[in-house]
């Protein structure tokens, strides 16, 4: 089957934050909303098709898990990573972020510190910061190719013996990084060595594109595993992340007894109706729709940089190994920050993801969502090459 990824859904009115919250977050309710990471194009129809006979049935009162869903997930993993997982490795989670603000509450005391490596996903610096925990930054390496590598040396001077946690972006969001075994390897090595914990959100790990592979980080070594949380969703891959469906790996029986025994004790593992529902779905019968929304947004990928390439040369993509977020490079502009962002907004009409919002490393940078309708990314690209003409 043929899935239709041009197809424009209104989604205004829907309750949608990537289009209700316009008005409120860029003080226009109008501008083409390419920012919050969710998808324009239609969940799949076997996903809807599950939840709508589930819903048929009148009464939703409370739930257990289907007896096959962590095999279900298990076998996913396996297929798609090569990562033999144990069901008693899994549990349910509320979301990946709250799962990084419940491991921080188990793990990090309150004098104790959380590294992260901007420019990164910004609840990464928020989670802590709201947890009254001390962020501790080991910025990436920019290259002069325009991708990126984690600074070992930085990091072995800016960690001390309060460090407890580390958060990594595996691949990395805003700039599609698929991280390699090398530098995976290197980093559990360390993080072993001082005592830190690891806690791996991979939550973009099933939209490796171009042939790239995604690695789990706990797969590496065994000192990975020991010393690592993984966190996972079907959410962004399949469009669902308002079903609210995460899970989280921990193979290490000493971290897992911990971590499970305080979400349990306070029933943080306990899903919603629906999740277990869309998730089954989405693993079983999802992979060719997956294999044919990546092509689509490799398309999409490949309009954007050879737009810019030909039409707005001052603006640089860097092509993501992973995922649809493309990483824009608007430092040639030569524009202070917040006029580079009013450019954008205010010029051309559209609601991207501010880069300084991914620290300090992204000014001159904005991030763009490329998971919509071919003729959405066109009109986006002619603003845009309008906007910068009339600079
Ligand atoms: C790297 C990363 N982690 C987590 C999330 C959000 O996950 P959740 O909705 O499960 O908290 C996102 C969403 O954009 C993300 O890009």
């Amino acid at each position: 089957m043929k899935y239709d990824f041009d197809k424009v859904i209104d989604r205004f009115g829907t309750g949608a934050l990537k289009y209700d919250a316009l008005g409120e977050r860029y003080g226009n309710p109008r501008l083409l909303p390419l920012w919050v990471a969710d998808l324009d194009f239609e969940t799949p129809p076997f996903v809807v098709k599950a939840l709508k006979q589930r819903i048929e049935h009148p009464i939703y009162g409370y739930t257990v898990m289907p007896a096959d869903y962590w095999n279900v997930v298990a076998r996913w993993i396996a297929d798609h990573h090569g990562w033999q997982v144990d069901t008693e490795w899994l549990t349910y989670i509320p979301g990946i972020v709250k799962g990084i603000g419940m491991a921080i509450n188990v793990f990090v005391a309150p004098d104790e510190k959380v590294i992260i490596q901007p420019p990164v996903y910004h609840p990464f610096r928020l989670t802590p910061e709201g947890n009254g925990r001390e962020v501790v930054y080991n910025p990436l390496i920019k290259n002069v190719d325009g991708s990126y590598s984690m600074d070992f040396d930085n990091l072995a001077e800016v960690c001390d013996e309060k460090c407890r946690m580390l958060i990594l972006s595996n691949p990395h969001n805003p700039a599609g990084i698929v991280w390699d075994r090398d530098t995976l390897t290197r980093l559990a090595d360390f993080c072993y060595d001082h005592n830190i914990i690891v806690i791996s959100d991979e939550i973009h790990c099933d939209m490796a594109l171009w042939g790239n592979k995604h690695i789990p980080f706990a797969s590496v070594s065994p000192r990975a595993a020991a010393c690592s949380i993984t966190f996972g969703a079907p959410s962004k891959t399949f469009n669902i992340a308002g079903i609210v469906s995460s899970y989280a790996i921990v193979s290490d029986a000493r971290l897992r007894d911990r971590f499970y025994s305080w979400l349990t004790a306070n029933e943080l593992n306990d899903a919603s109706i629906f999740a277990p529902i869309a998730t089954m779905a989405a693993f079983n019968e999802g992979e060719e729709w997956r294999r044919q929304m990546l092509a689509y947004v490799e398309g999409n990928i490949d309009y954007v940089i050879d737009f810019c390439r030909d039409r707005i040369p001052g603006i640089k993509p860097f092509r993501p190994q992973a995922s649809f977020l493309v990483w824009l490079d608007c430092t040639a502009l030569n524009l202070p920050h917040d006029e580079l962002v009013a450019l954008f907004v205010d010029k051309a009409g559209l609601a991207l993801n501010d880069g300084a919002m991914f620290g300090k490393e992204g000014e001159g940078y904005m991030r763009l969502n490329v998971g919509a309708p071919r003729s959405i990314i066109i009109e986006a690209m002619q603003r845009l090459e309008a906007a910068v003409a009339s600079l």
